[in-house]
């Protein structure tokens, strides 16, 4: 494809090989699993409109960084400006990080609204991004083979004017139809970031990974599976919540394990539970004692020993 459009185009107006990543589900199988796919980006000559898009600056940027202005020596090594008297030289205002050419974009989800079971349909939200940094409000666009017509429902919500080819009829008129009432679903990945995702304490982590867990977000039940299997099903892991009572993480774990099919649960008790002692802890339910939770009450276990024997002495 690549030697086709340099042909088509001219080398010189390959602009940008642009990454659409995603992550993707499937069964393991061997090699790498496939999760991106390739835009190639032409302009027709130099003289090309390009709108630069920015983005936010990643978490290990420090603040000297986007703040301080920067020089560069003969040898191209960068280093910070200072002025005569040795003070910092802020930089120009900043508007982020340039948009890079990959592009993490989450795959149409089988739900999405936006979703209108035509194999090959893309998410709108990459088609706006295309649109957004090569045209302006009122521009033209043009897809020849549209498919779905992702782009020009993209097209349409930007206001950009567009219009469409498909040698298969059904597809012009799914285009039209989608056309009348556009729709665009906005993945809460990309408003919230992976990040949000993320439920598990630095501790907990600790803890499933240490036995071996693949861990489990947003799961009142369930914090991680063993990845190992016994007698052929999974096994669930919880770690009870500082605001659980073992009681509630027994039956919590307990209903989880069995609407998984789970073999085994393991709990991890971090506390006493009010009601221990009437607690029953279904057969199937290996309970082990975090290892804080273990050292607090054997030290005072031992403690206890330790004074009595002290004050006999
Ligand atoms: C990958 S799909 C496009 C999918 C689209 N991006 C979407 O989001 O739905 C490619 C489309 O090109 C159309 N096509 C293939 N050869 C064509 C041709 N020679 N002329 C016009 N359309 C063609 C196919 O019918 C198909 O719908």
């Amino acid at each position: 494809m690549r030697i086709i459009l340099d042909d088509e185009f001219g080398e010189s107006n390959f602009r940008s090989e642009i990454i659409w990543a995603y992550k993707r589900w499937s069964n393991a199988k061997k090699g790498l699993l496939s999760g991106h796919q390739t835009i190639f980006f032409y302009s027709k000559t130099d003289n090309f409109k390009f709108n630069t898009m920015y983005t936010e600056y990643s978490p290990t940027t420090n603040v000297d960084q986007i703040l301080q202005e920067r020089v560069r020596n003969s040898a191209g090594k960068a280093s910070y400006k200072y002025d005569k008297k040795g003070d910092i030289v802020i930089a120009k205002e900043k508007k982020g990080v340039p948009l890079s050419d990959v592009w993490e974009i989450p795959f149409l989800n089988p739900k999405a609204r936006e979703r209108t079971g035509y194999p090959t349909q893309k998410p709108v939200e990459l088609l706006e991004k295309i649109i957004k940094i090569s045209t302006d409000e009122g521009d033209s666009v043009f897809d020849p083979f549209c498919g779905s017509g992702t782009t020009l429902v993209a097209a349409k919500i930007l206001n950009r004017r567009f219009t469409g080819v498909d040698k298969n009829s059904s597809a012009v008129e799914l285009c039209n139809r989608r056309l009348e009432a556009p729709v665009k679903s906005v993945s809460r990945l990309l408003q919230v970031g992976a990040n949000a995702y993320k439920t598990k304490t630095d501790e907990e982590l600790a803890i499933l990974h240490m036995l071996g867990c693949d861990v489990v977000q947003r799961n009142k039940g369930i914090d991680g599976f063993l990845r190992k299997f016994y007698l052929n099903a999974p096994v669930a892991v919880k770690i009870q919540k500082p605001y659980e009572s073992f009681f509630e993480a027994v039956d919590l774990l307990d209903n989880a394990g069995k609407r998984k099919k789970c073999s085994f649960t393991v709990l991890i008790r971090t506390s006493e539970g009010l009601v221990d002692s009437e607690t029953p802890i279904p057969p199937n339910m290996v309970v082990l004692n975090e290892l804080n939770f273990q050292l607090n009450s054997s030290l005072l276990k031992v403690s206890d020993n330790y004074r009595m024997k002290f004050m006999q002495g």
